[in-house]
């Protein structure tokens, strides 16, 4: 497995594999690395002939009182994941190389970014669409691999990749959860035990979600009244938003649609987390 922490090495070592249709994956990560990672990095070793996985915590994302500081950085595991799940290169690129001295170019979506996760982390898809065109950009990927997880993310990277014509695959992979529903995060490892056991309602309003969606019965405009009434009957949590919208604009449904998605984000302590579901209406 090579490492690389220079994109004109990333750029040479891509063009030195991509003759003969072989194929390019690229896995982008903040490190920190998990099984629901793993499970990109696998999706993209079964599909790929030649997969990057990148690791860059990206200041740009983070919002001046959120955790950039505090974020993992757990690189020698992370290599070893990476090297375990057969990942061709790494790029862990310095913060000085990829937002060098006097750089000013953003790349910015206009309407995706401006709903839910955007209106409570001003600026953070920027941060999200400016770094991922850069690699993007460095790693020229035939696919690029998304978790679920962040509905709105993998929403707005394809958006863009579609816009600007990269003529990328975006593929998106399902959330990967603990056995009691706690959808796996880097961020799980700041729960204190009592902050994990509350955790637990995230996945709970989303089964009851679904159960109420296959009942048949219930408007998603109910639905999210009912799950918004499950967090906040919760002691320490304190919910962003709890709501049930179109899946691929993420706006209000008027009618009773035959698929939502339901999408939960709530602050424990210290500690911001985002759930989501598909849902599907009888
Ligand atoms: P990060 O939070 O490290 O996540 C990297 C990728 O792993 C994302 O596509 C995310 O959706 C996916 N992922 C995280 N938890 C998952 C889970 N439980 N199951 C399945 N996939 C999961 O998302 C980012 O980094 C950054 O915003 C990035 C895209 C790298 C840009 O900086």
């Amino acid at each position: 497995m090579q490492v690389e922490a220079l994109p004109s090495a990333v750029r040479s070592a891509v063009q030195s594999h991509r003759c003969g249709g072989r194929r390019t994956g690229l896995v982008p990560t903040m490190g920190a690395l998990h099984v629901g990672h793993v499970s990109l990095l696998d999706a993209a070793r079964s599909e790929c002939d030649f997969v990057i996985a990148t690791i860059f915590v990206n200041p740009m994302q983070f919002g001046p009182h959120e955790d950039f500081e505090r974020y993992p950085r757990t690189l020698e595991q992370d290599l070893q994941r990476c090297e375990a799940a057969g990942v061709d290169l790494v790029f862990t690129p310095e913060t000085s190389r990829m937002y060098a001295p006097g750089a000013e170019s953003i790349v910015s979506l206009t309407g995706l970014t401006r709903k839910l996760e955007g209106r409570h982390r001003p600026g953070h898809f920027d941060g999200v669409t400016t770094v991922v065109a850069k690699l993007f950009n460095i790693t020229v990927p035939d696919r690029a691999y998304f978790g679920q997880k962040d509905y709105q993310q993998q929403l707005i990277i394809r958006r863009m990749a579609s816009d600007l014509d990269w003529g990328v695959e975006i593929v998106t992979c399902p959330i990967v959860r603990e056995d009691d529903g706690l959808a796996l995060s880097s961020r799980n490892r700041y729960l204190s035990p009592a902050e994990r056991e509350k955790s637990l309602s995230l996945s709970r309003a989303l089964s009851l979600a679904q159960d109420l969606a296959q009942s048949g019965s219930e408007s998603p405009d109910s639905i999210a009244r009912r799950m918004q009434q499950l967090i906040s009957g919760v002691e320490g949590i304190d919910p962003d938003y709890a709501v049930v919208v179109d899946c691929d604009t993420l706006d209000p449904l008027v009618d009773r649609p035959k698929r939502a998605v339901a999408l939960i984000a709530v602050r424990i302590g210290k500690t911001r987390l985002i759930d989501n579901q598909i849902l599907r209406f009888r």
